[in-house]
């Protein structure tokens, strides 16, 4: 017998009617799939192609530019733009904010299209990031828009692909977070709705351990404190390292580095971005029953972003793990 698995298609329609909600996001997140694929397309041939290398330019977070940061960067471009409901998009990958259709659009994104750069040249698992905005509409009237970057509070939805692994991770706001599989056909069905496990004998720490005597003294007290609780576990990006959390619960964190030795290296505003990499998993977390905070212990859902590439340090996970590391950072 063949097993027919609910597809994202009947799942988000059933969601926009039970909340009545407009098609113009059906068609957003079509484009989004569709660029995912494609992205999943060039990676899997990527090592075949040259294409797992530096492209030879740097970006403005000083960073080397890959060939897949451009190829990714470039289809999320295409199929946003090919929506015309996107007003803003905000990408890792340009400096500038990048202007879609600003009279009709609705939407503004926010996207990191290739995260866990490390991970490319090993053709490893990475992600495509984004989250979601909309226009100030009250209902038929529209409102004047004042074209401000949004907090993650304000945000409607994230998502996250795990390419190439064909898994695609959805929260919708007050609707729950969502995970769907990429069937034999290429579809995606079989939304499970994720909730942090409550038992904490799964869950698992996630840092990047060779930085911890760059963090600040109160982090390291803690990580000595209660590393021996839990299994350790770090992909080295973000979207693998919190997909696996989703499942099995604990705390992922990229704190504040301020103890380097060479004080240049220090990064006290955090590594990862706000807009489209800390925001996305706070909000997925919110949504499936944790929580994420910042350096200072405030929710990373709630910090007003001055820049669209704006950094944090970030703490993400299970509710009682963040409000124990929230404490220690309160203090
Ligand atoms: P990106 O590849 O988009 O620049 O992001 C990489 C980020 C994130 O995915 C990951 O969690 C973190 O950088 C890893 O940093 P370290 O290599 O410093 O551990
Ligand atoms: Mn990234
Ligand atoms: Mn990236």
């Amino acid at each position: 017998m063949i097993q027919f698995e609910q597809t994202f298609r009947n799942f988000l329609l059933r969601h926009q009617e039970k909340y009545n909600r407009s098609y113009h996001f059906l068609i957003l997140m079509y484009a989004i799939i569709a660029a995912a694929q494609r992205i999943e397309l060039y990676y899997r041939t990527g090592a075949l192609k040259d294409n797992l290398g530096v492209a030879g330019s740097i970006n403005i977070h000083g960073e080397n530019v890959l060939r897949m940061d451009q190829i990714a960067h470039e289809i999320v471009i295409h199929y946003l733009n090919s929506t015309e409901r996107v007003i803003q998009a905000v990408s890792e990958e340009t400096d500038d904010i990048i202007d879609m259709n600003r009279d009709g659009g609705r939407y503004f994104l926010y996207f990191d299209p290739l995260d866990g750069s490390s991970n490319v040249a090993h053709g490893l698992p990475v992600g495509f990031m984004f989250g979601i905005a909309k226009r100030n509409l009250d209902g038929n009237i529209q409102g004047p828009e004042d074209f401000h970057l949004r907090s993650g509070r304000e945000y409607i939805a994230t998502g996250m692909f795990v390419i190439p692994t064909g898994m695609f991770t959805l929260a919708l706001r007050e609707a729950g977070c969502w995970r769907f599989h990429a069937d034999e056909t290429n579809t995606y069905v079989k939304p499970s709705r994720m909730m942090l496990p409550e038992d904490s004998r799964k869950w698992e720490l996630s840092y990047n351990a060779g930085n911890i005597y760059t963090f600040g003294e109160k982090i390291q007290k803690w990580i000595n404190i209660n590393e021996k609780k839990y299994t350790f576990r770090y992909l080295g990006a973000l979207a693998g390292d919190f997909h696996r959390l989703l499942l099995n619960g604990g705390m992922f964190m990229y704190p504040a580095i301020v103890n380097h030795p060479d004080p240049e290296k220090n990064r006290p505003q955090g590594k990862l971005r706000l807009m489209y990499e800390a925001n996305v998993v706070a909000f997925m977390c919110t949504e499936a029953g944790g929580d994420a905070v910042d350096e200072t212990g405030t929710p990373i859902l709630d910090l007003p972003p001055e820049k669209h590439h704006q950094r944090t340090a970030l703490y993400v996970g299970s509710k009682p793990l963040i409000d124990d590391i929230a404490k220690v950072l309160r203090k």
